[in-house]
């Protein structure tokens, strides 16, 4: 997994787990768990796939309508310099057609008409007393570093030659698996918070599930080690009232590692088993990595290094990788797994090493690609496309690193984002993304001539639309978001929200 901002996540590749190496094992685990699902039910199965079809019926128009909006595309003509960043923020906000996804409100919308949100005031051994105790958060080294500021982590004070000036300070060496923190700070303040838990529509857990876990993970830690936090939480959590009334359909958790390290389910496996905890069942789980199998599971974005303060911040970027002179067709930026057979990264690798004409390496073996490096972000501002394989999972934070950047990501799993992040990333992938098939390059498909094949005025498109998209896939920085545009965080609540209303309207629960 490369990182502009390994540090912390620098866990020993060596030791990384037992996640299903291929297709073929996830795959099964998650076959399990629908069936779990299915079997939970009240209903019959046939009312499931009923309420399931109804369900695909209602994404298919949504992406429907979608696409209508967004051909209208106003934001690059209407908006095309962080001046008018200003006009924009004056608008009253009732009346502005979201910028980073066209979206249409009226004057009478409520901020909060889809509900309302009560934060638990949890024990704090469940959150802040394991950031007061970084020290242990892993068997290695300390992650107090990683977690300062907020859980930003250290100024990225190396790019700071690369980025505009006025920019720089927005840059942090930001850990992959804090996103249990930033959810935390900004929904104490989001505007639909209430205090009155009558009054909410939802129910947030400020549990740290991920950091909690971490160094249990590793060396010989038992089961009981991995499962202890999560099994007090629960046993918190389903003495609520609030809790018991819904068995949990309103409450949402953010856990800031992949699915599968909480879906353990014999005891000499990998990670724990929090998810397949009976309290757990009902809890929307806002994830990096997803099981796409799992309703309950909702992938989020992999927080990146840059942190926006304000919208002039993100108009001023998107301008900034609009404008760059990208000299390479196409970039690798990772390792390969020495000790595997046939690595696909190892490929990847060499196919860019035979290409150098046309390809950037970086080779992210040793400790080239840990903190304080800017040769990434460097060689993605550089190059058109990007190649994405699947990291030591599905998912890898490169490709959002790739995206910020305004490079086109190249995939090779479906897995690696579009059964992950339907929320954030635009609904037809050829719209801001190349796919060629892993077996494909196996065989012997240039890459190189796959992409060439795009026009100039293509690459163009596809890049437009990935810099659209940039807005909701970066965490900004301050507690309150920003001014008018909506961040993945903003996105993120938006869609719990109306999928808790959209619950309660159709009563679909099982
Ligand atoms: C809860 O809702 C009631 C009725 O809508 C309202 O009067 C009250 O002020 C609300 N309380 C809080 C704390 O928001
Ligand atoms: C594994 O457990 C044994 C016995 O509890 C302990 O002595 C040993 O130090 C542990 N090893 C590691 C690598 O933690
Ligand atoms: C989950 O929700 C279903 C339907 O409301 C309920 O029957 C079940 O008991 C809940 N499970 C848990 C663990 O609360
Ligand atoms: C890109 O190239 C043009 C023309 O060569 C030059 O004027 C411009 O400054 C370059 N932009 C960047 C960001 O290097
Ligand atoms: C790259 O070139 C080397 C040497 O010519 C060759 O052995 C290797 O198969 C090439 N790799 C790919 C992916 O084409
Ligand atoms: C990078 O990580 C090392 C330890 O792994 C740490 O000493 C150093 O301060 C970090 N640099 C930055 C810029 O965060
Ligand atoms: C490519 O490889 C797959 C199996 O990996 C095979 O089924 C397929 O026929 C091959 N295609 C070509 C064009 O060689
Ligand atoms: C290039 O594009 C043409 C038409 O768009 C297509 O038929 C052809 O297969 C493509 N070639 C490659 C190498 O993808």
């Amino acid at each position: 997994m490369i990182s502009i901002s390994s540090q912390s996540s620098s866990e020993p590749h060596s030791r990384r787990p037992k996640i299903p190496p291929g297709d073929v094992l996830p795959r099964k685990s998650s076959f399990n768990s629908l069936n779990s699902l299915l079997a939970h039910s009240y209903f019959t199965q046939s009312r499931v796939w009923l309420l399931l079809s109804i369900f695909s019926f209602q994404i298919i128009l949504l992406i429907g309508l979608r696409s209508i909006l967004l051909s209208f595309n106003y934001r690059r003509h209407h908006f095309p310099s962080p001046y008018t960043a200003h006009h924009r923020v004056s608008i009253p906000t009732n009346t502005i057609i979201d910028i980073s996804h066209p979206r249409i409100t009226t004057d009478h919308d409520d901020e909060c008409r889809s509900g309302r949100i009560f934060v638990y005031d949890l024990p704090s051994r469940f959150n802040t007393e394991l950031i007061r105790n970084c020290d242990e958060l892993n068997p290695w080294s300390t992650r107090c570093d990683a977690l300062a500021n907020d859980g930003f982590g250290q100024k990225a004070t190396e790019i700071f030659a690369l980025v505009p000036k006025n920019l720089a300070p927005a840059w942090y060496w930001t850990d992959q698996f804090v996103s249990e923190i930033i959810f935390h700070n900004r929904i104490l303040k989001h505007k639909c918070r209430t205090t009155e838990p009558n009054n909410a529509t939802a129910f947030y857990i400020p549990f740290y599930a991920g950091l909690a876990v971490g160094k249990f993970l590793w060396y010989n830690y038992t089961a009981k080690d991995r499962d202890r936090h999560c099994e007090m939480l629960l046993t918190w959590v389903r003495d609520q009232p609030y809790y018991k009334k819904s068995n949990g359909w309103d409450h949402f958790i953010t856990m800031g590692r992949i699915s599968w390290d909480f879906r353990r389910s014999k005891d000499e496996d990998w990670g724990s088993s929090c998810i397949y905890m009976p309290g757990m069942r009902n809890i929307t789980r806002l994830l990096i990595e997803r099981n796409p199998w799992d309703y309950f599971d909702v992938g989020v974005p992999y927080p990146t290094g840059f942190h926006p303060r304000s919208d002039a911040d993100i108009l001023q970027w998107q301008e900034f990788v609009r404008m760059q002179n990208r000299t390479k067709l196409f970039c690798f930026a990772g390792a390969k797994r020495g000790a595997m057979k046939n690595d696909f990264r190892g490929l990847l690798l060499s196919h860019c090493e035979n290409e150098s004409d046309t390809c950037r390496v970086v080779d992210c073996s040793g400790s080239q690609c840990s903190n304080g490096t800017s040769v990434i972000l460097e060689t993605f501002l550089d190059s058109n496309f990007c190649l994405q394989p699947r990291g030591d999972s599905f998912t890898r934070k490169s490709i959002f690193d790739c995206m910020i950047a305004g490079s086109i990501p190249v995939l090779f799993w479906k897995r690696t984002a579009y059964y992950q992040y339907e929320w954030f990333l635009p609904g037809e992938p050829e719209s801001y993304s190349v796919f060629i098939h892993r077996n494909d390059v196996k065989n012997g498909t240039s890459i190189r001539k796959v992409l060439e094949n795009y026009s100039k005025e293509e690459v163009r498109k596809m890049r437009e639309k990935v810099i659209d998209y940039i807005p909701r896939f970066v965490y900004a920085r301050g507690y309150e978001g920003l001014e008018s545009i909506k961040d993945a965080f903003d996105i993120a609540i938006d869609g719990v929200l109306k999928r808790f209303k959209e619950q309660e309207d159709w009563g679909y629960k099982w």
